[in-house]
């Protein structure tokens, strides 16, 4: 079965169990600043799982495309991608555990015609300071699935701790591997965000190879355990019991029960293939061809030759899709990424030995193989092709160029500061691309001197734009930086007013007003409005300090910091504080807000604060339209 037949078998199986079968989202998401890509199926389905009515009905099913861009630097093991597809079926209400689970098993055996004893499922442990708990449910179903196979499914309960026993199927696991939000385990949950237990699928590749890969681990003489990462066994699929929401910083049961399934489509092939190889399903098979006739490399030759393989497959095949969605190679949120795809690719290449453009023939690959499923592909197929054929061309030059002068100018262990910079100020050649190449040759990049010269380098050309803020700053002039902060007392106010459900889903600003969209399910009243503008401006006339503090996600969290971003942070982040303190519990604390920035020092440098207009987006999503004078 191809990939093609997979996503249509699924659909056409939802479809007969009662789904309405809706088509992918794209991977930018719409009105929601909140991220920057669609990064799971469930993302564009928020609004339902917290209880606004699908227009559709409330079983729903598709094939989303998705994207997660802090994969990037992880590409080139056989199971990851940045880009890929996510067979989803929601129950907005409807259906539950029991359901759920049969369908999918029946799935996976009757259609897919996979072995069910290559299967093995996980189920979410419980904890009790949360008072959500164990799901000896869903346990109990699968066990009666496994039974009607004649297999005798075990139930592991420590798993980590004590690895995997003889006819053990079914593994109890916390909130780390069982637990799912778009944010992660619980305590990272921002407040409002909705999350449940799930139960995982696990495909067994079982060969003898496998049990090698374990002989410096404490499974060596022993099985290991579906969420090892060994190899061995690939999770293909996750049941989410969408039921709680964070309300004060606990959990509150959902106004219904929702279940939010997805599998990788890509990952299913595998498992009909029983090949744990992605990169060898059938999507890449002609960019391969492509990639080897300007190579003269085969996959699979060497481990050099295959991680370069599956890195430029990767990467060619998301830039594909992603500029298909309107993104195209640049230096600003998501196009930055898109051209980070481009260039890695093309330094990979270059490993490969490559000397020739190849991007375009690896896209039309991939674009025929999508064609039908993606029609947008064919539409914007010469777009594509040129937005791809010339960053490669640009960067190929900026490779070459900074390749050389980095040999030049390190012949050390370490690469100087000096040097980075120059290589990034000169060349334009990227930073992380730098440390990657130097990591490979031993080396080590002096980043604090790199950065303190960088910053000195910005400040003098006063190019400084502080950051990038995600929530739509378009430039840095000072009308905007003071539309910045008005917007954050905006936000802060709305959730006093109206309850701090109301949440952040996009921001634009220009030199004449500020743009502010939230979710909130109904019309503001004059009264409600008068008192969110009479709070802003009040906040002005206090003249309350704003101040930028770096600090770990972690702890912006425990401090009441707003702001929700389902891209990974790096370890820091930027918060911006208005007013005297550091917690949001403060009474002299009115708004703390996870941010790039830039701000003004003072709110009393913003004026008056006038909302001139209020409306509906979307369902349950409002705009503000407000101005300073
Ligand atoms: N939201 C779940 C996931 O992304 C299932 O769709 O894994």
């Amino acid at each position: 079965m191809t990939t093609n037949e997979v996503r249509a078998k699924f659909l056409k199986y939802m479809e007969s169990k009662g789904h309405v079968i809706i088509p992918s989202s794209s991977l930018v998401p719409e009105n929601d600043a909140t991220t920057l890509f669609t990064g799971s199926g469930m993302q564009p389905m928020v609004p339902y799982l917290l209880g606004q009515p699908h227009p559709l009905g409330k079983r729903i099913a598709d094939s989303q495309k998705c994207f997660r861009s802090q994969d990037i630097e992880d590409i080139g093991d056989n199971r990851h991608t940045t880009f890929f597809e996510m067979l989803g079926n929601w129950s907005f209400g409807d259906y539950f555990k029991d359901e759920e689970i049969t369908m999918i098993w029946e799935f996976l055996i009757e259609e897919l015609k996979l072995n069910p004893k290559n299967f093995y499922v996980t189920c979410f442990k419980g904890n009790d300071s949360l008072g959500i708990p164990r799901d000896d449910y869903s346990a109990n179903v699968w066990k009666e699935l496994f039974k009607n196979k004649e297999i005798d499914a075990l139930i592991g309960d420590n798993p980590e701790e004590e690895g995997m026993k003889e006819d053990e199927r079914i593994f109890f696991y916390g909130e780390k591997k069982n637990w799912w939000s778009r944010s992660g385990v619980p305590v990272n949950m921002p407040e409002g965000e909705p999350g449940g237990p799930d139960s995982e699928m696990f495909y067994d590749f079982d060969s003898d190879l496998k049990k090698n890969l374990h002989a410096n681990s404490k499974w060596s003489k022993d099985f290991c355990h579906p969420n090892c990462d060994c190899g061995r066994f690939l999770e293909i699929g996750n049941n989410v019991f969408m039921q709680y929401k964070k309300v004060g910083g606990v959990f509150v049961e959902l106004p219904q029960k929702n279940v939010d399934h997805g599998s990788g489509l890509e990952r299913y092939v595998c498992a009909i293939n029983n090949d744990e190889d992605i990169f060898n399903i059938d999507v890449f098979d002609e960019a391969k061809n492509h990639i080897e006739k300007v190579s003269r490399k085969k996959y699979g030759e060497n481990e050099n030759v295959t991680y370069a393989y599956r890195v430029i497959l990767d990467h060619i095949r998301a830039a594909t899709f992603l500029i298909g969605d309107g993104i195209f190679p640049g230096n600003k949120d998501q196009m930055y990424f898109v051209r980070r795809l481009i260039r890695r690719s093309v330094r990979f290449a270059h490993n490969l030995g490559v000397s020739v453009n190849f991007t375009k023939e690896v896209a039309t690959g991939f674009i025929d193989v999508y064609k039908n499923e993606y029609k947008n592909l064919e539409e914007k197929r010469e777009i594509i092709l040129t937005e791809l054929e010339k960053e490669e061309k640009k960067f190929r030059a900026t490779l070459e160029k900074g390749i050389k002068s980095y040999k030049m100018f390190s012949p050390d262990f370490v690469v100087s500061g000096e040097v980075a910079f120059m290589l990034v100020s000169t060349y334009g050649f990227p930073i992380e691309l730098l440390e990657e190449i130097a990591k490979e040759d031993g080396k080590h990049v002096d980043k604090i001197k790199y950065e303190y010269l960088m910053k000195n380098h910005k400040e003098l050309s006063r190019t400084a734009s502080a950051g990038k803020f995600k929530g739509g700053l378009g430039g840095d002039g000072e009308i905007e930086i003071k539309y910045h902060t008005a917007t954050h007392l905006l936000h802060q106010a709305l959730k006093n007013i109206l309850g701090d459900t109301v949440q952040q889903k996009g921001s634009n600003i220009t030199p004449e007003r500020l743009r502010f969209d939230f979710a909130y399910g109904e019309k503001m009243t004059d009264e409600q409005k008068k008192q969110v503008e009479d709070l802003v401006n009040q906040k002005i006339k206090e003249g309350l300090p704003v101040t930028r503090e770096e600090i770990s996600y972690d702890e912006a969290v425990s401090r009441g910091a707003t702001g929700l971003f389902t891209d990974k942070y790096g370890d820091k982040v930027s918060v911006y504080i208005i007013g005297n303190g550091k917690n949001k519990s403060d009474t002299g604390v009115f708004s703390i807000e996870m941010c790039g920035g830039p701000h003004v020092n003072n709110t009393s440098e913003l004026g008056t604060f006038k909302i001139v207009k209020e409306e509906a987006v979307s369902a349950g999503v409002r705009r503000i339209k407000a101005i300073l004078s």
